[in-house]
């Protein structure tokens, strides 16, 4: 059989401490997909991220990657499973060089953009490729971010929120990036609270209200669902 979903979340409960923030979550992300996770501040879409990644005091339920289990494996052997994951906080290292933020990840696979492919997208990191990448502006660390997890060559990226805070002209070159690794037939996994932005990438959304999943429907549904997106995001 072939297994069609790249990535599946089932039934999966996690905790802070005492503190119990996913319900039963269940997602599921077909090969090539772009899959869009919305929900309002506090809805849980950082902690699903972390519960793939394994950085909550405690997950249950199951996790598979092409059908196979990766619910122990830890954050940073998730590369070795072609999963690259740019976090809420980037994952970069400010004191450390563009360069050597770049060289951290090790290379497990093809699919991901050359590194002269990247720099022609991000001319930014090329120029700056010595700089602390703490001292980068707030766009061009995304863009080392996004920059760092596909050299890796993942074939499955998880993004937190990648354009919270960015320019108009940075969020539109991280749309161009994304819709190019779509064509290349990456799966991705998007937490984006900027429906403008999801709307011209998803192909598929999960809504998720207080740690669970409350609707989720194809692109081609999006207009039936207006009122919905609105009503679970507040806006
Ligand atoms: N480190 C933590 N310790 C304890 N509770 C946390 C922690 N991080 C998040 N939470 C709680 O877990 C719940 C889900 O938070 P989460 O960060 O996943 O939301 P989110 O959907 O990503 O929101 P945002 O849009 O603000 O990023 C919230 O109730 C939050 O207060
Ligand atoms: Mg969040």
């Amino acid at each position: 059989m072939i297994e069609e979903n790249c990535l599946a979340l089932s039934d999966i409960h996690g905790w802070y401490g005492e503190s119990k923030a996913l319900h039963g979550i269940e997602i599921n992300v077909k090969r090539g997909q772009t899959v869009a996770l919305m929900g309002r501040n506090g809805a849980g879409k950082t902690t699903t991220l972390r519960a793939i990644t394994r950085q909550l005091t405690r997950t249950e339920g199951s996790i598979t990657k092409d059908g196979q289990d990766i619910s122990a494996v830890p954050r940073h052997k998730l590369a070795y499973k072609g999963i690259g994951f740019v976090p809420e906080d980037r994952g970069t290292y400010n004191s450390l060089s563009v360069q050597e933020n770049l060289k951290l990840l090790p290379k497990v696979g093809n699919s991901g953009m050359s590194i002269d492919e990247l720099h022609s997208f991000f001319p930014n990191i090329q120029e700056r490729r010595h700089a602390p990448a703490g001292t980068l502006s707030g766009g061009e660390q995304q863009m080392l971010a996004m920059a760092r997890v596909l050299l890796a060559g993942p074939d499955l990226i998880l993004l937190d929120e990648p354009t919270e805070g960015l320019a108009p002209v940075f969020v539109q070159k991280i749309a161009e990036l994304l819709q190019d690794l779509k064509k290349r037939g990456l799966t991705i996994l998007l937490v984006e609270q900027n429906m403008l932005f999801t709307r011209k990438l998803a192909d598929h959304f999960y809504m998720i209200e207080n740690g669970l999943v409350v609707a989720d429907f194809p692109a081609e549904e999006l207009s039936e669902n207006e009122e919905l997106i609105s009503r679970v995001l507040g806006v």
